[in-house]
């Protein structure tokens, strides 16, 4: 959710390409508008709505006389609509500070009204542009522009990335608090950016600046010291992942990449975490955890449907387990005591609301986990214990890759927590990868989609682990194809949802092995197919389903795990066929960034 980036490089001649490059490597994380400044003896700032491209045009047009050093910015808006004005930088009034942001500032209207009433004239409607006059103010009384930085931010109430270059410097400043910012150590230069990808085609040495921290980076050092201004030692993180990794290899769109990627993802998911000899899956991230208690999920969006397949394996385990939206979980939406676990599931690790309810967790003295993607990032620094699911860089905004992951991981988790132990289990999740790469390998999905491109709306259904992927195959529709979707446990349809369905509304049914759940969704595909509605079946052929289906979607039979991680994959295909289908901007969805970093 908004992306920023700095660079400020030892020959002078980079800081353009370096910021472009940086911006459009962060545009998942919010595209409606764009900018860069960069400074010598004077700043100079050049900002557009849209999307990078806009910005590369103006620059075409209107070229920056220096290319010493800068920070750029691509938005997500907050406070006040996509513009060239709200687009960041922000500067104050003289010019002398050009800032970027990513968060919210929650005390901006006093600020803007303390500096209003100073004599301050705003020219945008954010919450950004109070820090570069605060600034300013600073500077006015004659504080340098180390200690005016730091005096600013300190005014500061809310989350911030925050980078700031200033007039006659050679110096970027820059500051954090629960917002995301990464340092990046190259041999000619030193970065910053809100997210690896930005500058991963230049370096793959990292530091992840923690809460409070500041940051001075100037062509030959980098400087962190804490919020008293005391130094701080830093680690540098090796990147496993390069440029080519986070590029499109060809593929038209990354969320095509990424959904072809999933076999590659999941075996690296699996990688060393399973005993085919004992049937016990093996996670060393989880052999200090100890709780006595429910365990509490909490996630968001996909990650929350991953979650809910978590807490439909634990409860059928024998452990107590529930699944909260992280936006409905509050101190006392649920009992925690120091025996509860509390698992955070986020593919960024930087949800604004999962994050939040982490702290709290933390703060009720609940152990907590993550199960998250992104090495180092909040979640993973926030919590007790940390599990990373190892599908690589995702930047297409809707999660594929991940969802599979997370599925996977939390089946493990699963099945540790509740000392679980099966070689049936193991079995299955080894066949997945293959299992995933033979629906690659079908094209049926394609010709679904061309079929039914135009439908009024879709519904999908499934029951037990079916039903969080019903869910899931509903979103990922909904976001890349503007289409209405939902998802039901195909037993709710009856009770009210099957008032929609018609002959323009097709409803995908996940049906796969021959028992009673099976069964049962045969029936609820019945009572739908009687009233002249389309069905497609997500099926494994075991049961006769196919007889009620107008289309069959095929995946290879599995245990049951198997089946609704691999019958998921269908389902993306078919979005990701109708959005082409009807042209959308697949990779960057309206309205939608990645990486949601405000609740
Ligand atoms: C949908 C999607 C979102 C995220 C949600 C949580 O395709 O990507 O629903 O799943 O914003 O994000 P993370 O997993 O990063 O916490």
């Amino acid at each position: 959710m908004c992306g920023i980036i700095g660079f400020v490089g030892a020959d002078g001649t980079r800081a353009l390409d370096v910021l472009l490059t940086g911006l459009s490597g962060l545009e998942y994380r919010g595209y409606d508008s764009a900018g860069i400044a960069v400074a010598d003896d004077e700043i100079q700032v050049l900002k557009r709505q849209g999307e990078v491209s806009s910005l590369e045009e103006a620059l075409e047009e209107q070229p920056l006389g220096t290319e010493a050093l800068g920070i750029g910015h691509t938005r997500w808006s907050t406070h006040g609509p996509p513009s060239d004005r709200n687009a960041h930088p922000h500067t104050d009034t003289d010019s002398r500070v050009a800032v970027v942001h990513n968060g919210i500032i929650q005390n901006y209207q006093s600020l803007r009204t303390e500096l209003t009433e100073g004599g301050v004239t705003f020219e945008s409607e954010t919450d950004t542009e109070v820090v570069p006059h605060l600034i300013a103010r600073e500077l006015d009384d004659g504080l340098d522009h180390e200690t005016a930085f730091r005096a600013a931010i300190d005014r500061l109430e809310g989350s911030y990335a925050i980078a700031a270059v200033f007039k006659g410097s050679d110096t970027v400043y820059a500051a954090r608090h629960e917002s995301p910012l990464v340092l990046g150590i190259g041999d000619d230069g030193h970065y910053l950016a809100s997210d690896v990808p930005a500058f991963i085609e230049y370096t793959d040495r990292v530091i992840y600046l923690e809460d409070g921290e500041f940051a001075r980076l100037s062509a030959d050092q980098i400087e962190i010291t804490d919020e008293h201004g005391e130094s701080v030692e830093y680690t540098v993180t090796e990147i496993e992942w390069d440029a080519e990794d986070a590029g499109k290899s060809g593929y038209d769109h990354y969320m095509l990449k990424e959904i072809n990627e999933q076999p590659a993802a999941i075996r690296e998911c699996l990688r060393g975490r399973l005993n085919e000899l004992t049937g016990r899956v093996e996670l060393e991230e989880l052999e200090e955890i100890s709780f006595d208690g429910p365990v509490t999920f909490v996630a968001c969006g996909t990650s929350y449907h991953a979650a809910r397949f978590g807490v439909t394996l634990l409860n059928r385990w024998g452990v107590d387990a529930r699944a909260m939206l992280a936006s409905e979980f509050t101190g006392d939406s649920v009992p925690l005591t120091q025996d509860s676990l509390v698992i955070g599931v986020t593919q960024s690790g930087e949800t604004a609301d999962t994050m939040r309810a982490l702290r709290e967790a933390n703060r009720e003295g609940a152990t907590t986990l993550a199960v998250t993607n992104v090495v180092g990032s909040s979640a993973a620094r926030v919590c007790d214990h940390v599990m990373y699911i190892r599908a690589g860089p995702e930047i297409g905004v809707a999660a594929t890759k991940t969802f599979a992951s997370q599925q996977a991981a939390l089946t493990m988790v699963a099945a540790v927590l509740a000392d679980h132990r099966s070689r049936e289990l193991i079995q299955s999740l080894r066949e997945v990868a293959n299992g995933i790469q033979q629906v690659l390998d079908d094209t049926t999905a394609r010709s679904i989609a061309e079929v039914y491109r135009d439908a009024r709306a879709y519904f999908f259904i499934g029951r037990q682990l079916h039903y969080p992927v019903a869910l899931e195959g509903a979103l990922k529709l909904k976001e890349i194809s503007y289409k209405h979707a939902e998802g039901f446990a195909a037993g709710e349809l009856k009770h009210g949802p099957l008032a929609l369905v018609g002959p323009d509304t097709p409803v995908f049914a996940l049906v796969t092995g021959d028992g009673k759940q099976a069964e049962k969704t045969i029936g609820n595909v019945k009572e739908v197919e009687a009233r002249g509605v389309p069905v497609v079946a997500i099926t494994d052929g075991l049961s006769d389903i196919e007889r009620y289906a107008d289309y069959v979607l095929e995946v290879p039979a599995l245990e049951e795990v198997g089946s609704a991680i691999v019958a998921n994959v269908q389902l993306q295909l078919v979005s990701y066929w109708i959005a082409n289908e009807l042209g959308r901007s697949i990779d960057k969805p309206r309205h939608l960034a990645k990486s949601v970093t405000v609740e």
